[in-house]
């Protein structure tokens, strides 16, 4: 219902006259945002003239993921399958001419919200696409009741983030290391660790996620597998898990558990195997440590903040799901 609200208001905000509304996820042709009806109306706008912005649909994922791999920016197409039929999850894209030129994923895990995956095909740029998809995306987040909003930066997207109010609030640092090659599972090499079990571990997992992260991640835990730690009766003090479209994210109390995972998911990797991890600036020491095992520092860049500081604690994450989600 409250989407249906949000719906009737962007539209009215940008004058549309088509009345009619979805009954639930809205048909493409209905939540449509038109960048510019007027060519008159500003140098900026005018050059938007045709683009629209809808809610990216299953149907479209396959040609979202092709816009984005010829627009050079990596293998997305995973990631959007999920989007599209994730209910936390709205994804949005951008069409001019019948082309997709344009994405956004906005993730509201409680009252905080992820921006993610802003891309524009590289001919549309400098003309305010950007700005007006994440726009979109923080006006999905803060209608669903979001009030602190995340993202990771790179290079070209920080100063548009920056215009719209966020601002730095760490680094993260991504990392990989190879597989040690048996391909043995994990319980096999050490029995501390367990299968996580959705039925049992779920609440457990997402109170320490909560601690770790300040989000409520239990809706994407949910679609999970992988391994956990236990502590004392219905307490996971560490876990690694795998979502559907491949990020695995770790999060541990001590550094000693996410350590062991780590490695654990090193030996279960297959010779050829890449393992990643991901830590923030106030883990520096957890930094040191995997650099000092062998892994290998690939890219890091700004997390950023908008709204309502977030009440988290770093140290305990290390690795994310990927960077459009945290
Ligand atoms: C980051 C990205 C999405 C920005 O898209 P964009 O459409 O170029 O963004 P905008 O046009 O809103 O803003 C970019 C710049 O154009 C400027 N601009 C906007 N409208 C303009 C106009 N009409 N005329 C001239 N300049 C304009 C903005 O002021 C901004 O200036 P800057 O280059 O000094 O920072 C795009 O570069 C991209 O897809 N990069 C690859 C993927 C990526 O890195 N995504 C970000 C993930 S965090």
């Amino acid at each position: 219902m409250r989407r249906l609200e949000r719906t009737r208001r962007w539209r009215v905000e940008h004058g549309s006259t088509d009345t009619t509304l979805p009954s639930c996820r809205p048909p493409a042709r209905l939540l449509q945002q038109q960048m510019c009806n007027d060519p008159g109306v500003d140098a900026r706008g005018a050059r938007l003239t045709g683009t629209t912005v809808r809610p990216m649909l299953p149907a479209d994922v396959a040609a979202a993921a092709d816009a984005v791999r010829r627009g050079d920016w990596g293998d997305r197409e995973a990631f959007f399958r999920f989007a599209t039929g994730h209910p936390n999850c709205h994804p949005i894209l951008a069409e001019r001419d019948g082309e997709i030129v344009g994405t956004g994923v906005a993730t509201v895990s409680g009252r905080v919200g992820w921006v993610g995956t802003i891309w524009v095909a590289p001919a549309l740029r400098s003309r305010g696409l950007g700005r007006a998809l994440t726009e979109a995306v923080i006006g999905e987040l803060e209608g669903s009741g979001c009030r602190t909003l995340l993202l990771v930066a790179t290079e070209a997207g920080r100063p548009v983030y920056e215009r719209l109010g966020f601002e730095i609030l760490t680094h993260d640092h991504a990392l990989v290391a190879s597989g040690r090659g048996t391909g043995r599972t994990l319980s096999a090499v050490d029995r501390s660790v367990r299968r996580f079990a959705i039925a049992e571990d779920l609440d457990a997992a997402a109170a320490l996620d909560r601690w770790a992260t300040g989000e409520d991640r239990r809706h994407i835990l949910a679609t999970c597998d992988g391994w956990v730690v236990d502590g004392a009766p219905g307490e996971v003090t560490a876990f690694t898990l795998r979502s559907p479209f491949g990020g695995v994210a770790t999060v541990a109390r001590d550094a000693p558990d996410a350590l062991r995972l780590l490695d654990l998911r090193r030996c279960e990797a297959g010779p050829e195997g890449r393992v990643r991890a991901g830590v923030l600036d106030g883990n520096a020491g957890g930094l040191e440590r995997l650099v000092a095992e062998g892994w290998v520092e690939v890219w890091s860049g700004p997390r950023m903040i908008r709204g309502e500081p977030l009440a988290w604690t770093p140290t305990g994450i290390w690795s994310q799901f990927n960077h459009a989600l945290g």
